[in-house]
């Protein structure tokens, strides 16, 4: 019995043949490889009876047992198939998710993701070793390049430090009583806001479990970002009501623009118009909604919530930019989406104008005719700036001007 080679060992000291023991028993036969010996080391000569019979029922091979000084030593073979197909690797122990953790990001750990999630990845992640059998969930996204962008993880930690709380963080107390014009057009402005923000919570909500699990970190960030747009919720339905004004009406225009939205099956498709058309759009909205509040607690939920929205689209400008680097004709999909969208749109052909007369009012001060006018035109200003900046994200993106111009100009007029 001395030339037999084990490489696993078990201490089980005095206890006896058992429930506790067969279940140390079947986790170490269960993760051994086929033709491994695994050695019971016992306190107990008395044992081989119950081992050889346990060796038996599971199908493996009982070798029989040694004197070692005051202990015995028990070997058994395993015969059946491996469970496993491979082991868990000490060093791959992600990279990104790591890399703000304090313990673990001096170690070098490698964290090769690869561009296609393993077939038998089920609801889990990379480095978790899969049992045979385990149920196939066949994720609709399971390559890189759909879902990925790089600076996911920085993201995420940043929406974590950068939490509030809006029932905490804004000082409603401090709300003045408006003058009943300017408040129902910030009453107005808001319910524009929450419509927009509920698309914004319902579309990643559509797709993220649709993304294979192996790529951890997109659905952690998109949970996150869903938080993010909760928050919003809340805190401009809270806005609307704060003076006693509540919500105000919802547009067709708006309503038809969101559905389309929505309507968007295909992730990089959907993550282009509404990370890199719609929430940069809202990004500029915000930046001019932030300059005309007239309180500061207001100003401040604008500026909060524009903080969370920039981060959102720094997530969608890297997943489509590099969904465009690994391939170009993506673009020309991205194109027909937008000049797609703009057909369904073109059939109510107008504007947003309760919202964009809520929006000049706001900006002028009041409704006073010369008031009114200039905050029009600053309006007008609003969209032309907004045009630009699409552009320069299109062009960031991977698109040439022409193109870049020719899909900013088809954009929703509600914006988002
Ligand atoms: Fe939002
Ligand atoms: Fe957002």
């Amino acid at each position: 019995m001395n030339n037999l080679n084990h490489s696993i060992s078990i201490f089980i000291g005095n206890i006896p043949p058992s429930k506790e023991l067969f279940l140390k028993l079947e986790n170490a036969f269960l993760v051994a490889d086929t033709h491994q010996i695994i050695e019971i080391v016992s306190l107990k000569s008395n044992i081989e009876i119950e081992l050889r019979g346990w060796a038996r029922l599971r199908g493996h091979l009982y070798l029989g047992r040694e004197n070692l000084k005051e202990q015995y030593s028990y070997k058994i073979q395993k015969t059946s198939k491996n469970s496993f197909t491979s082991k868990p690797a000490w060093d791959k122990k992600m990279k990104g998710i790591n890399s703000s953790n304090p313990k673990l990001k001096d170690l070098n750990l490698s964290d090769e993701i690869l561009s296609k999630a393993p077939e038998d990845n089920g609801l889990l992640t990379r480095g978790i070793v899969t049992q045979e059998g385990t149920p196939r969930y066949d994720f609709e996204l399971s390559h890189k390049e759909l879902v990925w962008s790089e600076p996911v993880s920085v993201l995420y930690e940043e929406g974590k430090n950068l939490q509030w709380n809006a029932t905490t963080d804004i000082a409603w107390n401090e709300i003045p009583n408006l003058n009943p014009v300017l408040e129902k057009a910030v009453c107005q402005i808001m319910t524009y806001l929450v419509e927009n923000e509920f698309s914004a919570l319902y579309i990643p909500g559509k797709f993220i479990s649709k993304i294979n699990p192996y790529y951890m970190e997109i659905p952690l960030f998109l949970s996150s970002l869903m938080n993010d747009e909760a928050r919003h919720i809340e805190v401009f339905t809270k806005r609307a009501n704060a003076n006693g004004g509540g919500f105000q009406y919802s547009s067709e225009v708006t309503q038809r623009s969101l559905y389309s939205l929505f309507q968007e099956d295909d992730y990089i498709k959907s993550s282009f118009l509404l990370h890199v058309m719609g929430e940069g759009t809202f990004v500029d909205l915000l930046n001019f909604l932030e300059k005309y509040m007239p309180d500061e607690a207001t100003k401040k939920i604008i500026k909060l919530s524009k903080r969370d929205e920039m981060r959102h689209v720094a997530y969608g400008m890297e997943h489509v930019k590099s969904a465009i680097e690994q391939n170009p004709k993506r673009i020309n999909s991205l194109k027909n989406t937008a000049f797609k969208r703009k057909e369904f749109m073109d059939e109510v052909n107008s504007e947003s104008s309760i919202l964009l007369e809520s929006l000049a009012i706001l900006a002028g001060g009041s409704d006073e005719p010369q008031a009114y006018k200039k905050g029009f035109d600053l309006v007008e200003e609003l969209k032309e700036k907004m045009n630009t900046n699409r552009i320069k994200r299109l062009i960031d993106i991977g698109m040439d001007e022409d193109l870049a111009n020719d899909i900013s100009k088809v954009h929703t007029p509600n914006f988002m």
